[in-house]
């Protein structure tokens, strides 16, 4: 029988309610829990619906806040740590974790998943359209840095590695709750370091396709990510000379499905507000920072101490770029991230200014290319 696990903070109560009874009504589970990430009133209001929720169904729901496991910023990590640790002393046949702010969670994805444990897989990654202007970390930061030091692999190939969807095996969280490395990991970097610790098993793995996307609130200015863009980062270059998943474990994927229109036409962010962040507050340590970005680059990104600058920040200056900041950026240091932020923020708003406009089906694809490449170039793109 399965567990479903919800790491929260402070989503919409109705939101919660839903999925936690979805995942409460499906056959295949056996007990559900949801994980706060603060104790208070959010995590008051949860608990009130999950004995609801147990009341109804009948199924074991139960909400406690995370323990203090690792060594970065408490958040995510500590969530999904804590989850693992208690799932290691059960004997959950399957985990799932899910985020709590899906606004389109339904059966479908448990089954889904179950469908292809069924066959076998022991860890299977939920992969969904999402707009071309949504998941700009994973397409700027995670699947470049991953084609870049794991070129080869399956690890470029995962279409979420920034992922909180995803089904593993009781062997598998066993594994991963003994695993210090993933247990340090407190933060919004916890996804991409369990997606690596996961593909380094060589345990089969499955990409299971939700072609309605993963429909979730989606941000003002980018600012309001700027910790994840950080500490995901940070997750990715901790990952530099790791062992490479094993070639030949069993992996496969459900073939793309058409995206909804809706979908395509969707804004993910707050371009002028988010233009606004590239002038402000840069100190001279930060502008020293930036003199040693390589080639001509960071004449271009010192003009935005002035003005605002973009158009120049395309894939293959990004790649240098972001090639640089894996091997220098220091998480916790103010001046690096206020850089750091900034950069991405310069290849966002060139992707968003460049491609597009020219539609989604041209700007996913133009996404896609682009990991190839960086695949292609590997670690010596500087
Ligand atoms: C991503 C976050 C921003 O996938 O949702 O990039």
């Amino acid at each position: 029988m399965s567990l479903v696990v919800f790491p929260f903070k402070h989503e919409d109560p109705a939101v919660v309610r839903r999925n936690l009874e979805v995942a409460a009504q499906q056959g295949s589970i056996e007990a559900v829990w949801a994980v706060a990430a603060e104790v208070g009133a959010s995590l008051e209001q949860v608990e009130a619906i999950g004995r609801e929720v147990a009341d109804v169904s009948g199924r074991a729901v139960s909400v406690f806040p995370q323990e203090r496991l690792g060594d970065l910023r408490p958040g995510k990590g500590d969530g999904m740590n804590t989850a693992l640790a208690m799932a290691a002393e059960h004997d959950f046949e399957r985990i799932h974790f899910y985020d709590a702010d899906i606004t389109n969670f339904d059966a479908s994805w448990i089954e889904g998943a179950e469908a292809a444990a069924d066959d076998g897989y022991e860890i299977v990654r939920h992969r969904f359209p999402r707009a071309a202007t949504d998941a700009m970390i994973t397409w700027m930061v995670t699947r470049p840095a991953l084609a870049m030091t794991f070129s080869g692999t399956i690890l470029p190939r995962l279409g979420q590695p920034l992922g909180g969807e995803l089904l593993i095996s009781g062997g598998v969280a066993k594994a991963l709750a003994a695993d210090g490395f993933v247990r340090s990991r407190s933060d919004w970097g916890i996804d991409t370091v369990i997606t690596y610790a996961t593909a380094v098993m060589g345990a089969p793995m499955y990409e299971h396709n939700v072609s309605t996307g993963k429909r979730h609130a989606l941000y003002g200015s980018l600012d309001e990510i700027r910790d994840m863009l950080l500490e995901c980062l940070d997750a990715v270059r901790s990952l530099a000379g790791k062992p490479f998943p094993p070639p030949h474990a069993r992996f496969a994927a459900d073939p793309p499905a058409a995206v909804p229109e809706d979908l395509k036409s969707v804004i993910g962010y707050d371009v002028e507000r988010t233009t606004a962040l590239l002038v402000a507050d840069w100190t001279d340590e930060e502008s020293d920072l930036a003199r040693s970005i390589p080639g001509d680059i960071s004449s271009h990104v010192l003009v935005n101490r002035d003005t605002p600058s973009f158009e120049f920040m395309d894939a293959a200056a990004w790649g240098v770029t972001l090639s640089w900041l894996l091997g220098s950026f220091r998480l916790g240091d103010s001046n690096w991230e206020s850089l750091a932020f900034r950069l991405w923020l310069m290849r966002v708003l060139s992707y968003t200014s460049s491609e597009v406009p020219k539609g989604y089906d041209n700007a996913i694809t133009y996404l896609e290319e682009a990991i190839l490449r960086y695949e292609q170039a590997g670690p010596a793109i500087v």
